[in-house]
């Protein structure tokens, strides 16, 4: 199956993202999560995409889209994958379909995480991420058993530098600007799918795999 998870800042993309890509046995592809990767080992892309991520604007299309190429590129994404933050405008949404296109493989659904405004503050003040497996925690809606440790790996647990309420503003009001019009655009492909993204993880996930099902078969 090719997912595309839409939603904004803090709806749960990659938390639904991990427990989706390990049930449906694809890859998670989150931009992201590279981006993070890449500013964690200095690259020369990780140093160009740090300035916008800080600002909470999005990373100019000409680097995202060649980095999200290559990785579509790799044996694991050739059966299936579901994307986290890609695309995030209607251009790379565009650039997405010929490279599909390219690959004789099209996308089967978008799952749109849909949750308000408030909820999203509340979720990524409170957000706090492994340093060493990635896995998303809450300090108070998901939290560890030890108070800064992951519970899957032992690694420590950070807060996200564009986790500041303002910067949270931004992000949000990028998201109305650039990254709506990516709804009706998938809805006029007819492949877009509403979720309730609010209330426990465990029932998001229900819904989403409820709203997969017709494609599994
Ligand atoms: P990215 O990492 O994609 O950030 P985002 O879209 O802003 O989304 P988040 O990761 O903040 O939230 P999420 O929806 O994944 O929520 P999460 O599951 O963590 O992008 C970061 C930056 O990279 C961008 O600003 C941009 O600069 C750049 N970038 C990335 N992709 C790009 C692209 N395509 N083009 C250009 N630039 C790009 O959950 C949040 C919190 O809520 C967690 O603490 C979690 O535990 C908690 N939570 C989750 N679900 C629930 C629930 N049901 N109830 C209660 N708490 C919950």
């Amino acid at each position: 199956m090719r997912i595309v998870l839409v939603g904004p800042p803090g709806a749960g993309k990659g938390t639904q993202a991990q427990f989706l890509s390990s049930h449906l046995s694809i890859p998670k592809i989150s931009t992201g999560d590279i981006f993070r990767d890449n500013v964690k080992r200095s690259t020369a892309l990780g140093r160009r995409a740090k300035q916008y991520m800080d600002r909470g604007d999005l990373v100019p299309d000409e680097i995202t889209i060649a980095m999200v190429r290559d990785r579509l590129s790799e044996d694991d994404a050739q059966e299936g994958f579901l994307l986290d933050g890609f695309p995030r405008n209607v251009p790379q949404a565009e650039v997405l379909k010929k490279m599909l296109d390219e690959m004789d493989a099209r996308l089967d659904v978008v799952l749109e995480l849909v949750v308000d405004d408030d909820e999203v503050v509340r979720r990524l003040s409170g957000r706090r991420t492994c340093r060493v497996c990635g896995r998303v925690w809450h300090v108070l809606f998901d939290p560890p058993g030890r108070e800064g440790d992951c519970d899957d790996c032992g690694g420590e647990l950070f807060q996200r530098d564009d986790d500041r309420e303002e910067t949270i503003r931004h992000r949000l009001e990028v998201y109305q600007e650039q990254t709506t019009p990516l709804i009706s655009f998938y809805a006029d492909e007819g492949i877009l799918m509403g979720v309730d993204a609010t209330g426990p993880v465990e029932n998001v996930t229900d819904r989403a795999l409820a709203a997969l099902r017709p494609f599994m078969e």
